[in-house]
């Protein structure tokens, strides 16, 4: 039976790659991101390469609390209890030097862009949430080795390996499992602006295992198994899926 999903910063990257993947499912997918007209396209994309997609965009800053009901209202029009909601939204906070303040920024903005748009997202919808169903939150191989700037990012996704863990212990007695995705570098996603310099991305690729960068579709793959009945008694973990590039922790 067809199940609603929502996948946020679903319209670029490795949202826009799990949306698909949950689309060639045959569920229903609700796609959220900011920026309207990038939303559009995707789900336009969605539309002309998966037959049958049902798929539907919804502009929403996931950061702000104001978005949590006008998320609720649009999942009660569905009549649907939500099967999985898997919050990719994030971004990575522009360095802005070594001040005091503006350390402070940044990992002010670190946190506001990758922590609060998944606790409003996973925090609107739980009373919505279907029993058995799944939420995946998205960490990165950055919680484990540091990021650059002054580590607001990656200290931002690990603050999200916490609240994965309380998730999993408050919702487990409803049947829903809750896990992070902690991806390695993974090409062609808007993440670097588009412009990752040449010699970074080698060393990336190189400090694999399988000597390649990941895809959008490889991570999009452990989101489905996560919200799928196989996957059902994988819970409270961090699942790293970055080619060898760090071993397992
Ligand atoms: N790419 C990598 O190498 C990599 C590695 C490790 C972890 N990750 C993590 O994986 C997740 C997806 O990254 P990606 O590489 O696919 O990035 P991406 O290509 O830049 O896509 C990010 C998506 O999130 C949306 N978004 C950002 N902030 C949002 C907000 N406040 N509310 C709603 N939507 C928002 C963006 O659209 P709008 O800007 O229009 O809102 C876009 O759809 C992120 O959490 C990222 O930190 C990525």
């Amino acid at each position: 039976m067809s199940r609603l999903i929502v996948v946020t910063g679903a319209s670029a990257g490795i949202g826009k790659a799990t949306a698909k993947r949950f689309a060639e499912n045959k569920d229903k997918v609700l796609l959220v991101a900011r920026g309207e007209q990038r939303l559009r396209r995707a789900v336009e994309e969605l539309a002309a390469s998966v037959p049958g997609a049902d798929v539907e965009p919804l502009a929403l800053d996931m950061s702000e609390a104001a978005s949590a009901d006008v998320l609720r209202d649009r999942i009660r029009a569905t009549g649907l209890p939500v099967g999985g909601l898997l919050c990719c939204a994030g971004s990575v906070p522009s360095p802005g030097g070594r001040e005091v303040t503006q350390v402070l920024t940044e990992w002010q903005e670190a946190y506001r862009s990758n922590v609060l748009p998944s606790v409003v997202a996973v925090e609107a919808l739980i009373p919505l949430m279907a029993d058995g169903g799944s939420i995946v939150l998205y960490s990165s191989i950055a919680a484990y080795r540091g990021s650059s700037g002054t580590g607001g990012y990656g200290a931002a996704k690990a603050a999200l390996h916490s609240y994965v863990h309380v998730l999993a212990t408050r919702l487990g007695p409803r049947g829903i499992s809750v896990n992070a995705i902690a991806p390695g570098y993974v090409a062609g996603t808007d993440l670097f602006g588009g412009v990752l310099p040449a010699a970074r991305e080698s060393r990336l690729i190189r400090q694999t295992a399988l000597k390649r960068a990941g895809e959008p579709a490889d991570i999009a793959e452990l989101g489905l198994y996560l919200c799928s009945a196989a996957g059902g008694y994988v819970t409270s973990q961090i699942l790293q899926i970055n080619g060898g590039a760090l071993h397992g922790v």
